[in-house]
């Protein structure tokens, strides 16, 4: 049967991948922001996932306003880097596992949770830049990658709680999907960050430090955690911390922290990241 053996939250602030892509990791002002994944990249190397089951915001690359799902879970045996108007990522395709996608689309739908189902996907920075953050520059991905989208761009995202129980349903379906893989599930955005208004620059290094502690060891108190306080505490853009409860929900109780970093600034943002392994 399959496995959830791992969870991984990461920011997935866009400069983190134009640093990347134009080999300036090294400087100054990037070095830090990148030695907090160098234990990363050789834990999973350790690891090698099969398939990771990547959740993450569209920013209007993919969707826009004329359509915005809740929850869209990408079925699609390929996916490509999107164009957000300055060209593709100059990073592999991903390729998806279509089979196991439609077995948590049934499971998930089945079980009550309405997805929406997408055969057709451009991933954008969203998705890619923690696939770089955790796997370097490869040819080609070591994972297949099931992309799953959650609105977190037009009010009303869903709430903290509902993706807490989401990852649970997702939990679910993989421990239901009769092939022996090894799957881990990442939850990214974030940390405290507002991009745009009066409070443009926002950081709140308590509330992402609180939020991190509440992740690893009560994830019932922070799926409690209501839009207003993301709102006031973490900035606008704070409220992608949600998808990382869609993380948390898919490990059991017995998941623990393996590594932790956070870093001030990336870009306009906190970086924060999380690897919580089971048991
Ligand atoms: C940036 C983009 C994001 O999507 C995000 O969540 C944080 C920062 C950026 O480009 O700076
Ligand atoms: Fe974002």
């Amino acid at each position: 049967m399959a496995k959830i053996t791992a969870g991984v939250g990461t920011s997935h602030v866009g400069a983190l991948g134009v640093a990347m892509d134009n080999g300036l990791t090294g400087n100054d002002y990037w070095r830090p922001a990148f030695k907090g994944f160098e234990y990363s990249r050789e834990w999973i190397a350790s690891q090698r996932p099969d398939v990771v089951i990547l959740v993450y915001n569209d920013h209007a690359a993919a969707f826009s306003l004329d359509i915005i799902p809740t929850f869209a879970i990408g079925c699609a045996e390929a996916f490509q880097p999107a164009d957000e108007g300055w060209g593709r990522r100059p990073v592999p395709e991903v390729k998806g596992h279509s089979e196991l996608a439609w077995h948590i689309a049934e499971s998930a739908i089945l079980d009550e949770f309405d997805m929406t189902i997408v055969n057709k996907l451009d991933v954008d920075h969203g998705l890619t830049v923690p696939m770089s953050l955790m796997f370097g520059q490869p040819k080609a991905w070591p994972c297949r990658v099931i992309p799953l989208a959650v609105n977190v761009v037009q009010f009303p995202p869903p709430t903290g709680n509902r993706c807490y129980e989401l990852g649970k349903a997702i939990r679910r379906a993989v421990t239901s999907f009769d092939q022996d893989l090894n799957v881990m599930v990442w939850g990214t955005g974030g940390m405290s960050h507002q991009l745009q208004g009066q409070r443009a620059g926002l950081i709140n290094s308590e509330f992402d430090n609180r939020f991190l502690d509440l992740l690893a060891s009560d994830p019932e108190t922070a799926a409690r955690i209501p839009h207003l306080d993301y709102l006031r505490e973490a900035g606008s853009e704070g409220i992608e911390l949600v998808m990382w409860l869609v993380m948390r929900g898919a490990l059991s109780r017995y998941a623990r922290e393996i590594h932790r970093f956070y870093h001030v600034p990336a870009s306009n943002t906190a970086l924060g990241h999380l690897i919580l392994e089971e048991t």
